[in-house]
């Protein structure tokens, strides 16, 4: 049974294994709907030589980093993040490529910058991790300039499927990787976030995460934790969560799909 506790995106730094997180965002950011999903963010935040960006919850920098060379030569872009792992990462991988990109440590929900200091603001997979998203769309909303565009992205993890065809392991199963996260349904809710802190013309690209890798599936999540809750509820005993992975572990197919939500809106 797999031991390896799970990925901790709250706080990286007081989480058991900080560099198993970079490999996890390493790992999302070569799944083609992330790459879509992050071409379409660029999209809407529509940046340009000269202007001056904010990337919130950074991670390991990648669009800090794309965002910076849409800005070059003469602005600039931000990465923000709480966690002293993934910012280490993110200068080690960009710091030196002449790029105009600073990445500083701060938190989402209290952004250290002035009112309408930035002409652009993403935050891609941040705000499941926070107690009070909207306080974090507050902060983004209040940072940026009228005219410019927030553009954030998060998962709908209520609304998860896992499907192996055993429905008594499938679904109590999707119900415990469900409620992980602190705001695991906030990608339903930004559409309304971003609208109910005064931003306009919000538009809704929904779209869905597909991982069929067990191995990948287990660095997400503690696969010893779900055996023991779902035999403690009673949804399914331990012997049969065991039939049931020792099956897939033999390679036996499943679908873990999820949907998610990129929502852009404007600053009046
Ligand atoms: C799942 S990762 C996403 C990283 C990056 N945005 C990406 O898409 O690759 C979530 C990131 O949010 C950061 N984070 C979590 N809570 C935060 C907070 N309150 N303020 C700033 N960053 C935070 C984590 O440290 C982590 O780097």
């Amino acid at each position: 049974m797999v031991t390896r506790g799970p990925l901790g995106f709250s706080e990286v730094d007081k989480s058991e294994e900080p560099a198993r997180c970079v490999e996890g965002m390493d790992r999302m950011a070569a799944r083609p709907a992330i790459l879509e999903s992050r071409r379409r963010m660029r999209e809407l935040l529509g940046a340009k030589p000269g202007d001056r960006m904010l990337d919130v919850g950074c991670g390991t920098g990648e669009e800090t980093a794309e965002l910076a060379k849409l800005v070059s030569p003469d602005g600039s872009a931000v990465g923000v993040d709480l966690s002293g792992t993934m910012l280490a990462q993110a200068r080690q991988r960009f710091a030196s490529k002449g790029l105009p990109v600073d990445f500083r440590a701060g938190d989402a929900n209290q952004l250290e910058f002035p009112d309408n200091f930035f002409d652009g603001c993403r935050a891609e997979r941040v705000l499941q991790h926070l107690d009070d998203p909207a306080r974090a769309v507050a902060e983004m909303a209040r940072v940026i300039r009228p005219g410019a565009w927030l553009v954030v992205s998060a998962p709908d993890w209520l609304a998860a499927t896992f499907e192996s065809g055993h429905p008594e392991f499938d679904q109590p199963f999707t119900r415990f990787f469900s409620s992980l996260d602190k705001s695991s349904s906030v990608g339903r809710q930004l559409f309304r976030l971003l609208l109910q802190c005064g931003l306009s013309d919000a538009v809704v690209h929904p779209f869905f995460s597909i991982l069929t890798d067990l191995a990948e599936l287990e660095t997400w999540m503690r696969f010893t934790n779900a055996r023991e809750k779902m035999d403690r509820q009673g949804t399914l005993a331990k012997e049969g969560f065991d039939q049931v992975m020792m099956r897939l572990r033999s390679g036996d197919p499943f679908l873990l799909s999820t949907p998610r939500y990129i929502v852009g809106a404007r600053k009046p």
